[in-house]
């Protein structure tokens, strides 16, 4: 009979110089309610709990929701600057630096938890930080605890089956191009768009030539003030934000309850 071989995490990295570990925490998209007991326990156990902050100094959405929970304890908050803009020196620089600061907190054998908006396994900036901390501390252990992601958030608050039986989904950024959009919305029941809701536009344009537009659902903000969850034409015409979803299902199961 065959075996299953299971590689531990200790052969995968090595014994570890530093004690310290990182564990990337996905805290939901939004709303406080949606960061899971187990995150929060990570967030709870860590030493530093490090987030994300833009260059406009303006309080991140996963500082918000770590805020909401940890109380007294928030001061164990460290920010990290990631540059928003098109400055590529800018960004490679905050990079190098938010990894330096972990990896010094690290070899000072300190438990650190990045907090992440969504899920850290899904397009998230945990990805990249734990590849450059890895570069600097290369023993370092790394762990996620999963959070609920955008799509499932939309999907709930607009009473949308995401899938049944057979059925298949597609998950890309709103900048794949009309092509790879086309492609999915033939290929796929269901097609989910993040990032970069500035290309709104060009979304709509392909739902309606594949004559799925019917079949959209558009969320922004979800789980924030201003938030807002239309069926997809009633955005014919309107700009789009970077903080928005669209989720387009195919039959009888899709509610749509909106
Ligand atoms: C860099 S990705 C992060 C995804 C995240 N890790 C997740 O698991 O949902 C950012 C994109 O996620 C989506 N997103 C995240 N939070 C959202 C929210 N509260 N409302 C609408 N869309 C959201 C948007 O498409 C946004 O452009």
């Amino acid at each position: 009979m065959e075996q299953t071989r299971v590689v531990h995490r200790e052969s995968l990295y090595g014994s570890t110089g530093v004690s310290g570990r990182l564990v990337g925490v996905g805290v939901g998209p939004g709303d406080p309610e949606l960061l899971t007991v187990k995150g929060l326990r990570a967030l709870r156990e860590a030493d530093e709990v490090f987030v994300p902050v833009g260059d406009t100094g303006e309080i991140g959405r996963a500082e918000a929701v770590v805020k909401e929970h940890l109380g007294e304890d928030a001061a164990r908050i460290r920010r990290l600057l990631f540059a928003l803009s098109d400055d590529a020196e800018a960004r490679a620089r905050n990079w190098i630096n938010s990894a330096q600061e972990v990896a010094e907190a690290l070899r000072r054998d300190a438990n650190c938890a990045f907090a992440t908006i969504g899920d850290p396994n899904l397009y998230s900036t945990f990805t990249y930080l734990a590849r450059a901390v890895r570069e600097i501390v290369p023993e370092v252990e790394v762990d996620t605890v999963p959070g609920i992601t955008a799509m499932q958030e939309l999907a709930s608050r607009s009473g949308t089956v995401l899938l049944v039986g057979e059925e298949r989904l597609a998950l890309l950024p709103f900048t794949a191009g009309k092509s790879e959009l086309r492609s999915s919305l033939d290929g796929f029941e269901t097609v989910v768009c993040y990032k970069g809701g500035g290309r709104l536009d060009e979304v709509l344009e392909v739902a309606r030539e594949a004559g799925r537009l019917e079949d959209g659902t558009y969320g922004s903000w979800l789980g924030m003030e201003g938030g807002e969850i239309v069926r997809l034409p009633e955005m014919l015409g309107r700009e789009g934000t970077y903080l928005s979803t669209v989720i387009f299902t195919r039959g009888d199961e899709g509610g749509r309850g909106i």
